[in-house]
């Protein structure tokens, strides 16, 4: 195989097929001199890492009309970036975010850095993030390998050897096969090609733009790599929630910084996530049943109990409640609790 063959298929049909973002420059604009705006590309890179571009989008459209440059969004208040992220799960990367776009500001007089390794010294920014704003901001031949990226190159090159020990051979195919012109076009195209047409079962080799080039569609393998390691087993933690209800308010809590859901928004739990507690006041706790959800390292399931009281707790306040603001786990515990008739808390809007 030729690897310059490789880029010229790929950028032939993302020409013709890229999909629509709300963050990229199309192929077109691209050639007559637009350029993507690093605020934009470093958030969306930010948001679709473990997240897809179906669950990002309307994330990515929120994010920008609240806070339009990076200057806008180092100015906001945590607990608002916080809320606005409600959903998109991983937390880490909000409170980074806001973190790397103080120190944009702060650091960089409000212009992202120029070099990969520079945006690698940014809250947030690894090796990934870094070489995608390169590439699609600036078309630095940098590498850019996401899950994506791996299956793309595992299956062109026919590589046997199995995820994650083969990572760093099909970042070097990654890598051999990257344009020096075109660089970001190129990432984005591979990056296409694995979500639309190589994906992970079923790929569709019949319309691939790399048929004919691929190695394992000439072997019929295609659907079999890349071969993965079995992943250990996810272990179940169980824990409690308590929601409290008071005037139409519901006690609610900052999580801490550090940890799962730091910096969320909560309501008190205890038992599932290194942090031991008793209920935060004593009452005659209802008990709802439980929810389920499942975190990267464990399932957790939750028994749900409520109360209806007058009590000032010490742990918490009783706040208006924006059920959107919730992260996944406790909408679950809401949404429980919400269809029980004894359930009086009041939502504005
Ligand atoms: N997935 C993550 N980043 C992407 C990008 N820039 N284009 C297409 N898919 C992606």
């Amino acid at each position: 195989m030729r690897d310059a063959a490789v880029s010229e298929q790929l950028l032939a049909w993302y020409d013709a097929s890229a999909r629509v973002m709300p963050w990229r420059v199309g192929p077109a604009a691209r050639a007559a001199g637009q350029r993507a705006d690093p605020y934009r590309v470093w958030m969306s890179e930010v948001m679709l890492q473990q997240t897809t571009v179906a669950a990002v989008k309307a994330y990515f459209e929120r994010f920008i009309v609240r806070w339009p440059t990076v200057v806008d969004l180092a100015a906001a208040d945590d607990a608002a970036v916080m809320a606005e992220w409600a959903g998109l799960g991983y937390y880490a990367r909000a409170r980074n975010l806001l973190a790397c776009a103080r120190a944009v500001v702060r650091d960089h007089g409000g212009v992202f850095p120029g070099t990969a390794d520079d945006l690698r010294a940014l809250p947030g920014v690894g090796p990934y993030t870094a070489a995608a704003v390169v590439a699609i901001c600036h078309d630095e031949p940098a590498v850019v390998v996401d899950g994506n990226v791996e299956r793309v190159m595992a299956r062109l090159f026919a590589v046997q050897q199995p995820l994650p020990t083969a990572k760093p051979e099909l970042v070097r195919l990654a890598g051999q096969v990257t344009p020096r012109l075109r660089a970001g076009d190129h990432a984005q195209a591979v990056m296409d090609l694995g979500a639309t047409i190589c994906t992970p079962r079923n790929p569709a080799c019949g319309i691939c733009p790399l048929l004919g080039i691929c190695a394992a569609q000439a072997q019929g393998i295609a659907a079999e790599l890349p071969r993965k390691l079995p992943k250990p087993e996810k272990p179940v933690r169980r824990g409690v929630v308590w929601l409290a209800v008071r005037n139409g308010q519901i006690l609610l809590e900052q999580r801490p910084a550090k940890g799962l859901l730091g910096g969320m928004l909560g309501f008190p739990t205890a038992g599932w996530d290194g942090r031991d507690g008793a209920a935060p006041f004593q009452a005659d706790w209802r008990d709802l049943g439980e929810v389920k959800h499942t975190f990267t390292h464990f399932h957790l399931i939750l028994q749900v109990l409520t109360t209806n009281t007058t009590a000032n707790p010490d742990r918490g306040e009783f706040m208006p409640l924006q059920p959107a603001d919730l992260p996944t786990v406790m909408r679950k515990a809401y949404d429980l609790a919400a269809a029980d008739p004894a359930f009086a808390v009041k939502t504005p809007r």
